[in-house]
């Protein structure tokens, strides 16, 4: 950030969002760990859309950071478990079985370059996630012509 850019955000978009990291934290294909109020939370950058979920495999609660994203997919490093981020569901289980089991996601809002992530937790289904656009500083416009700065499914 240069000493032109806007100041970032630094109140929290509506209540119950917490400041998770800086879009520059997390590039396209990553994830990284957080903490809010004790809870290990992750954050993961698909394709330019950032999601959030509890940092913690259904299978024996393993660290999913520390896994592999591919895709959509979150792959547990411990005995390849793969839960879907745009689904909240477990797609592989083994032995299998346990496929269709939601995982808890957390919507996530981007203002300026940081990204919040709400305090309660999705409803069982599809996540809530915010597409991570990266702004050009001028006018709130950005650089991708399908979105824009703060958008965020709502
Ligand atoms: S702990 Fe994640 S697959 Fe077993």
């Amino acid at each position: 950030m240069n000493s032109h850019s806007e100041p970032a955000q630094t109140e929290a978009p509506q209540k119950n969002f917490v400041k998770a990291a800086q879009t520059s934290d997390l590039p396209i294909g990553s994830m990284k760990r957080f903490m809010v109020e004790g809870h290990g939370l992750a954050l993961a950058n698909i394709n330019g859309t950032v999601y959030a979920f509890e940092d913690r495999c259904l299978h024996w609660g393993v660290r999913l950071s520390d896994g592999s994203l591919e895709g959509n997919v979150v792959r547990c490093r411990a005995h390849s478990w793969k839960h879907d981020l745009t689904k909240g569901e477990v797609v592989v289980s083994v032995p299998p079985g346990d496929e269709g089991t939601h995982f808890t996601t957390f919507a996530t809002k981007i203002l300026d370059d940081t990204i919040w992530v709400s305090t309660e937790p999705n409803p069982v289904g599809p996540a809530d996630a915010a597409i991570f656009a990266v702004s050009d500083g001028a006018n709130g416009t950005c650089c991708q012509p399908d979105c824009c700065q703060t958008n965020s499914k709502e």
